[in-house]
């Protein structure tokens, strides 16, 4: 039985406590918060104590990995310490904001051979992962196009803006992962970023954005493009579309049941999709995690590793110096 200590007890965390518990071979062992009422909500669903520090939760010798889901800012301090004490890490993404406290991590951490995969969700969804196989497999023959489609329902709370570090880096760092993903060995080498605060009045007060535009293009010349919005009034619209020189694969929106309505009204139509994250994704969650304790169990490499939670927000970074500058920007991986 892996036993594991939970760092963060908020929307995110809530959904890892009952996944860690629903796994046969793990159990939660210790919840740390600093919103005590959070971590004593969540001990108590799931069977396991509230930690008094994340000392506490992180170096007992009852716990054998950490499930690091508390605020971004958090992750690189818990990281260090989980890895110096020797313990298996699952940290959400992004792993920081600041590209110098990932790299900072990333030496403190040198050498130490834990288990540490990052919360890269949207790779472990079944539809997309076949799109992903289909340009390995060259179903498509050779891949000329990538277009991913990813739009929130509803924007967040202005506390939610302050606290995230801007759509680039919180958000649309999943569709650079993804992009990244059903690439491969073939890595993004140019981007164009367009974006703005078209109807959030929270965005246009914290100067976030809330509707964005990308171009890509890798080294061996696959365009990407990606589209993003905070505001989808239909529900949270996920689509991917691989294009290549046989043919296409979607991987499209899923809506909870197949019933198609026809009226006098309308003909062929469906119920809402999905409304957001935690209902779409709801098998990848499941399945990263049993992906994570498997390369516990059988000392493999994690799926999703430090160096892709990096590349991404390298690939975030040069968007911002994109949409700063109005220019093309060669991304450097170093
Ligand atoms: N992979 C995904 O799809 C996905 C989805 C949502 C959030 N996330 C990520 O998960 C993380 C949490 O996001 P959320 O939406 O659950 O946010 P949230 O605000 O709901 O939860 C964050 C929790 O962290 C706690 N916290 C703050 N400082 C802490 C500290 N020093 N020690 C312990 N706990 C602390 C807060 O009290 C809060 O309960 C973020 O990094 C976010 O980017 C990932």
């Amino acid at each position: 039985m892996i036993k594991f200590a939970l760092m963060g007890a908020g929307r995110i965390g809530k959904m890892h406590a009952a996944i860690i518990n629903s796994h046969p071979g793990s159990s939660l062992k210790y919840v740390f918060d600093t919103n005590t009422g959070f971590s004593e909500q969540v001990a108590k669903a799931n069977n396991s104590k509230v930690a008094k520090s994340p000392e506490e939760a992180i170096t007992s010798s009852e716990v054998d990995a950490v499930l690091i889901a508390s605020a971004t800012p958090t992750h690189t301090r818990f990281i260090t310490m989980a890895a110096k004490a020797g313990k298996a890490i699952f940290c959400e993404k992004p792993i920081d904001l600041d590209i110098g406290k990932v790299n900072q991590c990333m030496e403190e951490i040198k050498g130490i051979n834990v288990p540490l995969q990052i919360g890269f969700n949207r790779r472990f969804d079944k539809s997309h992962a076949k799109a992903q196989q289909a340009r390995v497999n060259k179903e498509i023959g050779e891949l000329e196009m990538l277009i991913i489609t990813s739009r929130d329902p509803e924007p967040p709370g202005i506390e939610y803006l302050k606290a995230a570090g801007g759509f680039f880096r919180d958000t649309t760092i999943h569709d650079f992962d993804l992009s990244r993903f059903i690439l491969g060995d073939d890595p993004i080498i140019q981007i164009s970023a367009f974006g703005d605060a078209l109807f959030d009045e929270n965005a246009k007060k914290t100067k976030d954005l809330d509707t964005a535009m990308f171009i890509m293009r890798s080294k061996s010349g696959v365009l990407i493009h990606v589209n993003n919005s905070r505001r989808a009034v239909y529900g949270y619209d996920q689509r991917v579309e691989v294009f290549g020189s046989k043919g296409m694969i979607i991987s499209d929106n899923q809506i909870p049941n197949s019933i198609k309505i026809f009226d006098k009204y309308k003909t062929n139509a469906q119920d809402p999709i999905h409304f957001f994250f935690i209902e779409r994704y709801e098998q990848a969650y499941k399945d990263q995690f049993n992906a994570f304790m498997e390369s516990i169990k059988n000392k493999t490499k994690p799926k999703v590793t430090f160096e892709d939670g990096r590349n991404a927000l390298i690939i975030a970074n040069a968007a911002y110096q994109s949409l700063e500058s109005r220019k093309t920007i060669d991304i450097n991986f170093n």
